[in-house]
């Protein structure tokens, strides 16, 4: 996902509208995370196709092996100097091609930090805080870095992972592995990167629980209570642009017939969540405290139900069984997407379906 971050259609587009809305500071804002080499070698043209190579290449190699310095936590905090010295974890890589410089920085979550943390640059409001929630959380105590999930092989602690890490180098204890997938199966998938793809739909499925708590029937009604529990993330479910990321519950209950007699949760043929369902995400507020996905207009939180690290939420549904006939077979799945299809719709004229992720499920009768 680095390598697209300046070339992210998506980000491109929200990026556009913020500086036709916002000016042309906030685009710069925004690139100063999605393309910093383009922002610290000059002016990115307004026409993005225009670039330059090293702006196209979003978080590259060169970026941040030559950042020495972070001078803070959010909104691109990094301090570079460029040169011939690659900075890193090993206190003893050699290179017959460069310098090369232990950076102790680069093995803590402190480096990732300098991105991972985005807050209004002018009314200070925290937009994105996956850093916060990681440091707030218990990952931190127990010193699980981001990098000991995000860049090893598998999800969660995939460590150690030996090998050589480049010709000629020796072999070593764990190297770290630079997909850095995340949680997003739709940018990855429409960009044709379908290994980053599967290692996201591994996280996601890595991240969450789904446990029945108590069935009870009473005259004409079933009540269901379950519990979602974060098992796997080291911040929050979901984390990051948590104002567009979707997570919900689906439910669909049938009885001995095979016949549907309630679902909840399911997208109707615009590919659009109805008004009921809950969604796990954050909600902002602009001046007015009206909802807004712009996070240049935002002022203030309005919600967040998200579930926190090793947190757990729990929920009730209710539903009629009059005339069902017995056993009841209930379905009960959590879902993610990245974004809300009609946003997408709006932002990208091919209009991708953006795919729906199974992240937990579970089945039981009444
Ligand atoms: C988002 C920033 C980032 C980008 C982009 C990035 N790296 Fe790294 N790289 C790191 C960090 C952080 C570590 C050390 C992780 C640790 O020790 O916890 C690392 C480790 C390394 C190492 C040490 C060996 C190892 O364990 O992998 C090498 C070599 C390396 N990177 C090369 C590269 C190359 C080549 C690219 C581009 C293809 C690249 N990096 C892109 C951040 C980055
Ligand atoms: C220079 C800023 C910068 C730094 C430093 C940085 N990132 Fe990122 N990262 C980004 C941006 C921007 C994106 C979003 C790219 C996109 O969605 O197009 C991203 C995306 C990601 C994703 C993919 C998210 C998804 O939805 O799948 C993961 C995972 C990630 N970063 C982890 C890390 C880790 C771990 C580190 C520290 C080793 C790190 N990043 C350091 C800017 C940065
Ligand atoms: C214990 C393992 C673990 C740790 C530690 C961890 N993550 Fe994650 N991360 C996950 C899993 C699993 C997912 C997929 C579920 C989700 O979206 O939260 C994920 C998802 C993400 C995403 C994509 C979220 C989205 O919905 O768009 C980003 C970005 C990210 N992590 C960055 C980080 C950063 C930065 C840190 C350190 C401050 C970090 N992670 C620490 C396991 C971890
Ligand atoms: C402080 C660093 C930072 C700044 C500044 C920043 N972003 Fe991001 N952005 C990120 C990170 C990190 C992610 C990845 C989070 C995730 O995957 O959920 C991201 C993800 C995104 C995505 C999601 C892309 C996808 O494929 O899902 C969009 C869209 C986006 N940013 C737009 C913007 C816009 C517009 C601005 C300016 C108003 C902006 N960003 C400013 C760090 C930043």
């Amino acid at each position: 996902m680095h390598s697209y971050a300046f070339v992210d259609p998506f980000y491109w587009a929200e990026a556009e509208l913020a500086g036709r809305e916002a000016g042309e500071k906030v685009r710069n804002f925004c690139h100063s995370c999605h393309s910093p080499g383009g922002v610290l070698t000059g002016k990115i043209p307004a026409d993005g196709n225009k670039a330059s190579p090293t702006a196209k290449a979003g978080v590259f190699c060169d970026f941040c092996h030559t950042v020495k310095k972070s001078t803070g936590i959010g909104n691109a905090s990094y301090f570079v100097e460029t040169g011939t010295t690659k900075r890193g974890p090993y206190k003893d890589s050699f290179s017959p091609y460069h310098e090369t410089e232990y950076s102790e920085l680069h093995t803590k979550a402190e480096f990732c930090g300098m991105c991972h943390d985005v807050i209004h640059p002018f009314n200070g409001l925290p937009i994105e805080q996956t850093y916060t929630e990681w440091k707030e959380g218990p990952y931190s105590k127990k010193g699980i870095v981001c990098q000991d999930c995000h860049m090893t092989p598998g999800p969660q602690v995939t460590k150690p992972y030996p090998g050589v890490v480049a010709l000629g180098g020796p072999e070593r204890e764990h190297w770290w592995t630079h997909h850095t997938a995340g949680a997003n199966v739709f940018m990855s998938r429409y960009l044709g990167n379908e290994d980053t793809a599967k290692l996201a739909e591994e996280r996601l499925k890595s991240a969450a629980r789904i446990d029945i708590v108590q069935t009870t029937k009473f005259r004409n009604k079933a009540a269901i209570k379950i519990k979602i529990t974060n098992i796997g993330a080291g911040h929050k479910i979901p984390t990051g642009l948590t104002e567009a990321r979707q997570m919900w519950i689906e439910l669909i209950a049938r009885d001995s017939t095979g016949k549907t007699i309630y679902s909840y949760g399911i997208l109707n043929k615009d590919g659009d969540l109805n008004k009921d369902t809950k969604i796990y995400n954050t909600v902002l507020g602009d001046k007015s405290g009206k909802p807004t996905m712009k996070v240049w207009e935002a002022e203030k939180i309005l919600y967040d139900n998200r579930i926190p690290p090793e947190g757990f939420i729990t929920e009730v549904f209710e539903f009629p069984i009059s005339g069902a006939t017995f056993p009841v077979n209930i379905q009960i799945r959590l879902l993610y997407r990245s974004a809300p299809q009609t946003l997408i719709n709006k932002l990208l004229k091919e209009k991708p379906v953006v795919p729906v992720v199974e992240m937990a499920k579970v089945n039981t009768k009444i």
